[in-house]
């Protein structure tokens, strides 16, 4: 770990040790549950990859673990900001252990979006999701999201996300408003970032 503060390197050998250890061998079914086409599918859209409303995270190829981890905050009430108190706080009250499972099972096997095409910021949001910003303390998202910001367990992918949307998550996790039980290792993060370098970053993910 080349990283400046200790506290870091301890949430990446953590981070890294379960990236390193959750297995992903999911059944691929055809047939949307009931729970998506009869709610998630007016907003995610069915297959969770529709690119038109940017505010509304894409969920196709997201992984199982995280989706299903966010659906339980929602319904707990830790994830916090705004819009998930508007949007998913009253989808996420009336969902079943089932459901929830089915859900994320269902998006977790949906083919990855198309990527959008790259702002032009991206080149230097590509430095800091590879490198970090050492002078900042900032580490490598690489070094949780996985090379490729496919993610993995907790670890959400931010491949192909839409960049409004991932720079509203950050805002909201260095606010703290986001506050579910994974989101501390991000406020760390996202505390050193500038508003112009989340707004590189996020454009680099979803030009990926
Ligand atoms: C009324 C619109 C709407 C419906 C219906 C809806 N969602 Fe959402 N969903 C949203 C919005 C908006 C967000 C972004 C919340 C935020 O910014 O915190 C979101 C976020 C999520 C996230 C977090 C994704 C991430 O990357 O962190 C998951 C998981 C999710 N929704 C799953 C579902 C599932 C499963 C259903 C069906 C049971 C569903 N949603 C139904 C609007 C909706
Ligand atoms: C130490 C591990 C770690 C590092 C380093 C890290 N992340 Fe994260 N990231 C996480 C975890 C864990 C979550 C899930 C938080 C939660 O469940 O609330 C997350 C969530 C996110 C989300 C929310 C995605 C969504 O779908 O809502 C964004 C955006 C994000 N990270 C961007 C970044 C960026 C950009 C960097 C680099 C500047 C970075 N992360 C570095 C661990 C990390």
């Amino acid at each position: 770990m080349k990283y400046a503060i200790p506290a870091f390197s301890c949430l990446l050998s953590v981070g890294l040790c379960l990236y390193s250890v959750v297995a992903q061998a999911q059944p691929v079914s055809k047939t949307p549950p009931a729970i998506v086409r009869s709610s998630c599918y007016m907003c995610h859209s069915t297959h969770g990859n529709d690119p038109d409303l940017a505010f509304i995270p894409r969920l196709a190829a997201q992984n199982q673990v995280y989706i299903e981890e966010q659906l339980k905050a929602f319904r707990d009430g830790s994830r916090a900001d705004p819009p998930a108190t508007i949007y998913m706080w009253p989808i996420a009250q009336g969902l079943s252990e089932k459901q929830i499972k089915q859900a994320a099972e269902w998006f977790a096997t949906q083919a990855p979006a198309e990527p959008f095409p790259p702002g032009s910021s991206a080149s230097e949001g590509r430095a800091i999701f590879l490198n970090g910003v050492l002078k900042a303390d900032v580490p490598a998202c690489a070094s949780c999201h996985g090379p490729q910001a496919d993610g993995n367990g907790i670890f959400p992918r931010l491949a192909g996300q839409n960049a409004q949307y991932l720079l509203a998550q950050l805002r909201y996790f260095r606010s703290g408003v986001r506050n579910d039980k994974n989101a501390d290792i991000m406020k760390q993060v996202a505390l050193h970032l500038s508003d112009s370098q989340m707004n590189a970053v996020a454009n680099y993910l979803s030009s990926l």
